[in-house]
């Protein structure tokens, strides 16, 4: 299987982007795929399987980027409360992605990982994402993030608790918990600074992701549907995220 290589800088320059300004760590808020379908008069799970075509044209193109990870907000820990049936299909949509993708996540050196409660997901879903997990290991491009089943104070909550059990065992100096210890506590100890986070269908809400990641990242929304969401959407986003003016609390770069 032939890999596709990342850009250079000149094609990266041709495409209108800025290479030392790009982003190295993007998240995306898929959001909208009901509305999709519900717009078309199909059913929700229709925008759901369009938004696999968004997921995988994202993921290449990011791979290509040269980006070091792309974290998708796929299922949340709040995402139990849709109807039986369509948590259902999202569980299947899961397992039928993780293992029709192999190729493409292969043939893109794309490193596969999660974040969020993987072990109490069906387990129709969790064995093929452990294999692909398991395939895509020693890939060495863009680490590919699922967040399943996550809620971002559930994840601090289980870094405190981490902590408090290390303190409690004798284990830890409660004096030497710092902010780098608790994010090495978080569900990816080794979580590159998130950079951008996109949210898609118009949308101005964090929805309880990446709560702790989220402190300086920029964020960017769009009012296109996530189904309807391709390259030249990201690259709008890129484009944007060039233009500002990073201060982490200081006075600029
Ligand atoms: C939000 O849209 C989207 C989700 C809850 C699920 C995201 C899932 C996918 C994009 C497809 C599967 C992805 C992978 C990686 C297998 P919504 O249903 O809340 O849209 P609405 O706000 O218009 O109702």
């Amino acid at each position: 299987m032939e890999l596709t290589t990342p850009y250079s800088r000149e094609e990266l320059v041709s495409r209108g982007l800025v290479p030392e300004r790009l982003p190295r760590h993007v998240a995306i808020i898929m959001d909208g795929n009901g509305r999709w379908a519900k717009e078309k008069g199909w059913m929700r799970i229709r925008g759901h399987e369009e938004g696999v075509t968004s997921v995988r044209e994202t993921t290449e193109e990011c791979a290509r980027l040269g980006l070091d990870q792309l974290t998708l907000y796929a299922f949340s820990s709040e995402n139990w409360r849709r109807p039986e049936m369509e948590v259902k299909l999202l569980m299947k949509l899961l397992a039928r992605y993780v293992v029709e993708e192999r190729p493409t996540l292969m043939r893109n050196n794309v490193r596969l990982t999660t974040i969020g409660e993987t072990a109490t997901l069906p387990d129709e879903a969790r064995q093929p994402l452990l294999e692909s997990v398991d395939l895509c290991r020693n890939n060495t491009g863009l680490t590919l993030c699922l967040a399943l089943n996550y809620g971002g104070r559930q994840e601090i909550v289980g870094a405190v608790k981490r902590l408090a059990r290390d303190a409690a065992a004798g284990r830890l100096d409660p004096e030497t918990v710092d902010e780098a210890l608790l994010a090495r506590s978080l569900y990816q100890p080794d979580m590159p600074p998130l950079d951008l986070l996109i949210r898609t269908a118009g949308e101005y809400r964090v929805s309880n992701f990446l709560l702790w990641q989220i402190s300086y990242a920029e964020i960017w929304t769009t009012p296109v549907l996530w189904p309807e969401f391709r390259i030249p959407h990201l690259y709008e986003g890129l484009k944007a995220y060039a233009q500002r003016r990073r201060r982490f609390g200081g006075l600029g770069e």
